[in-house]
């Protein structure tokens, strides 16, 4: 009786344990989770009732002499003839690092010549790369190194081969992106002001350049204004954990969720909304460095707002298929397989196997089962199956 008695306290002793570390870990991974739909139902919630924002905007800005601290770095490598003479369908601005040489010739010998695009499409695209100023001493890269000269001298030789870089001496950083964005209205303001429209893309993404041409010749033909276009982020909280890559604290902005933006990977706005947010970017502090999100700052104070196009992907990278190739616009976080992709999503073929009823039908069918997934998977919508 007695030993039975010791055996079931012991028993009891051990499952009450085990239900005390099952708790436990379950409130752990409970607070994240809980963190997360908290303040992403917090911020939704707040977007639908607030909608206007309008108080960012008079806590934001500062007299024009304060604000000319983000853009009036001296540039160190300037094309003012670029568009010159030009009837540009589209300023393409290709945000990079100093040290992403090789995912610029990529870009140069795919997408973004703009050779191919003048002589296969007929239209006139300029393709820009923008950066800062590379980091002296501790960040140089082996190849420089080896070759003995310096950085900025490899960047200097680099623009004289193909003329296309665009450099203000700013530290080229993480934290800098939003002095980036600001160079690259500024530049077009400056020298390029009557290119249709304004294209901002990061180096790691496709751009399928001829859907997307035929798509903005069709939009400037339609006389679109108020135009901005990528894949919206609604109602997005700030994130306030010190550990994100995204942190933002209370004092740089202060409220529950940042107005709508298109994700900083690829977005393009009509020529008059880049020339609002170049005004706006006279008045505005920018010291939050989160580049799209400012932007998405900058066009609420000028009172513009964003649209979807379900075939501009954000972060995620879309599913390799002929029907998919059909329709993309831009795709996220392509480096070795570019110059395949391209290859594929340009051949002749793409268009042979999607045209036709039998085609759109068979597409449809590939679409959903690439798009519609029941589990999250990050690429285009599955809506982006039935247009
Ligand atoms: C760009 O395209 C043109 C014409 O299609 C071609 O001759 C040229 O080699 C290409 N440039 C690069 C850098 O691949
Ligand atoms: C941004 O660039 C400025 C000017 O070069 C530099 O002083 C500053 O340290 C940079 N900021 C970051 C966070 O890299
Ligand atoms: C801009 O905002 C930052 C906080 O994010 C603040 O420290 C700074 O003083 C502001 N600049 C001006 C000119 O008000
Ligand atoms: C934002 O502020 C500027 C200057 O204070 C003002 O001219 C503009 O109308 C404001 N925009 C909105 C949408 O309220």
């Amino acid at each position: 009786m007695f030993v039975n008695f010791r055996r079931i306290r012991k028993c009891q002793c051990v499952q009450l344990m085990t239900t005390c570390l099952v708790l436990s870990v379950m409130m752990v991974c409970w607070e994240q989770l809980d963190n997360s739909v908290v303040s992403h139902v917090k911020s939704y919630s707040y977007r639908y009732l607030v909608n206007r924002f309008t108080y960012i905007n008079k806590s934001l800005t500062i007299p024009r002499e304060q604000a000319r601290s983000f853009s009036n770095f001296r540039y160190l490598l300037d094309h003012p003839k670029k568009c010159v003479g030009k009837d540009v369908l589209l300023l393409l601005f290709v945000k990079t690092s100093p040290e992403n040489i090789e995912r610029r010739n990529a870009i140069r010998s795919t997408w973004g010549n703009e050779t191919y695009i003048q002589n296969a499409l007929g239209v006139t695209v300029k393709v820009v790369f923008a950066l800062g100023a590379p980091q002296t001493r501790k960040g140089e890269p082996s190849w420089s190194k080896r070759s003995g000269i310096g950085f900025q001298e490899q960047l200097i030789h680099e623009d004289s081969r193909h003329g296309d870089l665009v450099q203000q001496d700013f530290l080229d950083s993480f934290h800098n992106l939003t002095l980036k964005l600001i160079m690259q209205f500024h530049w077009m303001h400056n020298r390029c002001a009557h290119a249709r429209f304004l294209m901002t893309a990061d180096d790691d993404i496709f751009v399928h350049m001829p859907n997307l041409v035929n798509y903005l010749q069709e939009m400037s033909s339609r006389g679109v204004t108020d135009f901005w276009i990528g894949r919206v982020h609604r109602g997005a909280p700030p994130i306030r954990s010190k550990d994100s890559k995204y942190f933002v604290s209370f004092e740089m902005y202060q409220w529950l969720s940042y107005p709508d933006y298109t994700a900083g990977a690829g977005y393009v706005v009509s020529s008059d909304v880049a020339d609002k947010i170049y005004q706006a970017t006279l008045t505005l502090n920018a010291s939050l460095y989160i580049d799209d999100v400012f932007m998405g700052i900058c066009a609420n104070a000028v009172g513009v707002s964003p649209q979807e196009h379900v075939y501009f992907s954000g972060e995620g990278k879309a599913p390799y298929h002929l029907c998919i190739y059909d329709q993309m616009m831009t795709s996220h976080g392509h480096v070795e397989d570019i110059y395949d992709l391209w290859k594929a999503a340009t051949h002749p073929q793409v268009k042979q196997t999607t045209s036709g009823l039998i085609g759109r039908l068979y597409c449809t069918a590939v679409k959903m089962s690439l798009l519609c997934k029941p589990y999250y998977f990050n690429t285009y919508p599955c809506k982006a199956a039935f247009v």
